[in-house]
């Protein structure tokens, strides 16, 4: 079965058809090329493929994609300003080494969108706690929680 959703992605307004059995992350990256969008484990238990959904970070690889309808959705991509103008979170995973080879970075730093959206300068045992259903290989955490801390220039 297929239906016609319409949805906001990125701030815009958007349309797609798709077919009852698509998970969000296959929508978003076949129908709308938003390839920051990560499919890791595939299963809810890697947190690469996270995105906001009404601002709640979730698992797209787990989220029906018929449920978006009528609800607004921030990729990575979304993040950017004017020309293509990194986000101070975006920056500050550049600079303080919490990227290395980039794979669960999109997941990381939309979990942490939604911890600063809410509660804006937090410790580092809240962005721990946030960032538990993201899994990294690379980093050891530590350039991580740091990056998010200092985006905000909370004490690390
Ligand atoms: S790819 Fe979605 S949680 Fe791992
Ligand atoms: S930077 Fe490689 S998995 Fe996190």
């Amino acid at each position: 079965m297929k239906k016609m959703l319409s949805f906001v992605l990125n701030g815009r307004e958007v349309s797609a058809e798709v077919e009852s059995h698509r998970m969000l992350l296959q929508v978003l990256r076949e129908q709308f090329q938003l390839t920051g969008v990560k499919e890791g484990c595939g299963q809810g238990e890697c947190g690469a493929c996270t995105v906001l959904v009404e601002g709640i970070p979730v698992d797209s690889c787990i989220y029906p994609a018929f449920e978006i309808d009528g609800k607004s959705v921030v990729t990575i991509e979304g993040l950017l300003g004017e020309g293509n103008k990194l986000d101070p979170i975006q920056e500050a995973f550049v600079a303080n080494g919490g990227i290395q080879c980039g794979f669960c970075t999109p997941g990381m730093i939309m979990s942490s969108k939604a911890l600063l959206d809410e509660v804006g300068t937090p410790t580092a045992a809240q962005v721990r706690r946030a960032l538990s259903g993201n899994l990294c290989r690379c980093t050891g955490y530590v350039q991580i929680v740091e990056s998010v801390l200092k985006s905000v220039g909370a004490a690390t």
